[in-house]
């Protein structure tokens, strides 16, 4: 039998995109899409980054909904693997762009949406990586992602970064809280069966 590839490797990353690929945009882009929209937002030419965007399936519903993306990951296969999916009439809108999260300059934004990738920041690294994206996130402008829990199972088992509830807390100061939703439940992850614990957030930052 083929070996299982070591986690965090380009192929187990690979073998992740082709597992999500085929699934509709996550639940909580289109809970922000509408939050957007009801403010007002529609219609303006919008800007989004999207970081850790794996198979790219929320960045392909962003760019159905008009808006311009610069897409970051990691991983090459991951920036292959998107590249094969975006259709010719919304490539001018997007940028895509390999690098880690750990250390980026992110440019101005109206949107920075990461989708159970910022876990997966060098913890060390995490209090700038957050102090970056609350910096391109213009006034009146949005961040969309998940952190993990401490709760996680793989909370001291791997070398990612998790959360109290407090420290989310902290994460959250300075901005107006849209959504702050704690999930804890028996699941699978790409690998296995899995106990999740993860924060679900919706922040905007004041326009003053
Ligand atoms: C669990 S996947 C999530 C993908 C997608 N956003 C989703 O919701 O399915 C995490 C993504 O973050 C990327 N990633 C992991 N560590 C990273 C790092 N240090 N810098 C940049 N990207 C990273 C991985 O390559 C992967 O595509």
């Amino acid at each position: 039998m083929p070996k299982r590839a070591a986690a965090g490797s380009p192929r187990a990353w690979l073998g992740y995109y082709r597992w999500t690929a085929n699934r509709p945009p996550r639940e909580l882009l289109l809970q922000t899409m509408n939050h957007i929209d009801w403010e007002g937002g529609a219609g303006r030419a919008r800007s989004a980054i999207d970081l850790g965007f794996g198979a790219g399936n929320d960045t392909l519903e962003l760019l159905r909904r008009g808006w311009r993306v610069l897409a970051i990951d990691g991983q090459k296969v991951a920036a292959k693997f998107l590249e094969r999916r975006v259709p010719n009439q919304w490539r001018p809108r997007l940028t895509t762009l390999v690098a880690p999260m750990e250390g980026l300059t992110l440019p101005q934004a109206d949107l920075v949406y990461a989708s159970f990738s910022l876990p997966f920041c060098d913890p060390a690294q995490f209090p700038a990586l957050w102090s970056n994206i609350r910096k391109a996130v213009r006034p009146g402008g949005h961040f969309a992602g998940q952190l993990f829990g401490d709760q996680d199972e793989w909370a001291g088992k791997r070398p990612l970064s998790f959360h109290s509830r407090r420290q989310i807390d902290a994460c959250t100061r300075g901005w107006r809280v849209e959504l702050l939703r704690e999930t804890v439940e028996e699941g699978r992850s790409y690998e296995a069966g899995k106990h999740w614990h993860f924060f679900d957030l919706l922040l905007e930052k004041p326009r003053a």
